[in-house]
């Protein structure tokens, strides 16, 4: 039986966070088992920021490496750089003829970015959907594991994949859905008593995958907790209940247990609550800390794996291209 395909993009923005890990890229090292899967840094995308050409270079190299020491295998799935894919942006140019500006400015993270950037709402940003379109169906996809923010995009490739098929009336593309496994989303809190981990929530709030143990120790020490409670079995503050789901990740059953029931009985220490936090923190980062190091200074083998990636996904990518090719009526003379 051939495996369902599985694309997914990520964009090259900077260190990953713990909750990125656990939200995110964990799915990924479980899907490569079991479906043909093709992940890809999404330099492509970035441009339309206007990146300086050293930062990209950097961003793309770290996006590598994390992903590498978070246990993507290029043996087991097809990891690549997209700029590596000029298959992509032909895709991407014969499905622009079919998208619409009405379809697109109604967009939601068009019109947010727009808002946000309102001097520079170019083309690219515009037609951001079509890229991410021409992204999945490149390979045929069936299957994107992104977060509920990409849902809208997601139904813009199935619309764009769909009218590339009825207009040339060829079944080429399968329609792609967003793919989670279970039903439950993970959500990993911020240290600063807010809702979820996010690096627009600022430094002192997420756990980094490259912070030192020393990094990782004092953002703990200084994360928000709340007075102690003096009425027993009072509800936790959201701040405290934060650093209790973090040490449920990362700590033993009974530690856990130990500080519900110290808080519950109004005599926890905060103090201690962190000091242990953060000595299970580090540990469960530290082998995906050792590996980033190791895979940095190792030009030679992420230059291979970055080969391998750029090959495998040629092979797919023109196989598609030729198929869209044919069906709008280029022929070879
Ligand atoms: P950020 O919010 O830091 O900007 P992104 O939006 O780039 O992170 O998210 C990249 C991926 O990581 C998405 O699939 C998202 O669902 C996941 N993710 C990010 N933060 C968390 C979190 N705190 N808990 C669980 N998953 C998360
Ligand atoms: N738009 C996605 C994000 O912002 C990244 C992305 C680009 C992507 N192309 C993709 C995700 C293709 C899945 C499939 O996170």
């Amino acid at each position: 039986m051939t495996k369902e395909i599985v694309v997914s993009g990520i964009r090259p923005t900077g260190n990953l966070h713990l909750g990125n890990y656990l939200g995110a890229i964990s799915n990924f090292v479980k899907m490569q088992h079991d479906y043909t899967c093709y992940f890809f840094i999404a330099d492509y995308h970035s441009l339309t920021t206007h990146p300086n050409p050293t930062d990209i270079h950097n961003h793309v190299k770290q996006a590598l490496v994390e992903y590498l020491a978070c246990g993507l295998n290029p043996e087991l799935c097809t990891l690549y750089v997209q700029s590596d894919l000029p298959q992509i942006p032909e895709l991407y140019m014969m499905l622009n003829m079919h998208a619409y500006k009405g379809e697109l400015e109604r967009v939601a993270s068009f019109k947010e970015k727009a808002r946000t950037q309102p001097d520079n709402i170019n083309a690219g940003l515009l037609t951001y959907p079509v890229l991410m379109a021409a992204d999945i169906l490149i390979h045929k996809a069936t299957k994107v594991p992104v977060g509920k923010d990409q849902e809208q995009h997601l139904e813009m490739a199935r619309t764009f994949g769909n009218r590339f098929n009825r207009i040339y009336q060829k079944e080429i593309f399968p329609e792609p859905y967003a793919f989670n496994y279970g039903s439950e989303l993970v959500k990993i809190p911020g240290l600063q008593g807010g809702g979820k981990m996010s690096k627009s929530d600022g430094d002192a709030s997420v756990i980094k995958l490259n912070d030192s143990a020393d990094q990782i120790r004092k953002k703990i020490t200084k994360a928000v907790t709340d007075n102690t409670p003096l009425e027993p079995n009072t509800p936790p503050s959201v701040a405290v209940q934060n650093l209790l789901d973090l040490m449920k990740v990362v700590s033993e059953k009974e530690k856990l247990m130990h500080f519900t029931a110290a808080y519950a009985n109004c005599n926890i220490r905060y103090g201690d609550l962190k000091k242990e936090l953060a000595e299970d923190m580090i540990a469960f980062l530290a082998p995906i800390r050792e590996k980033i190091i190791e895979f940095q200074s190792d030009e030679k083998l992420l230059s291979h794996i970055v080969k391998l990636g750029k090959e495998k996904a040629h092979e797919s990518a023109d196989k598609t291209l030729m198929e869209c090719r044919e069906a709008i009526g280029f022929k070879k003379f």
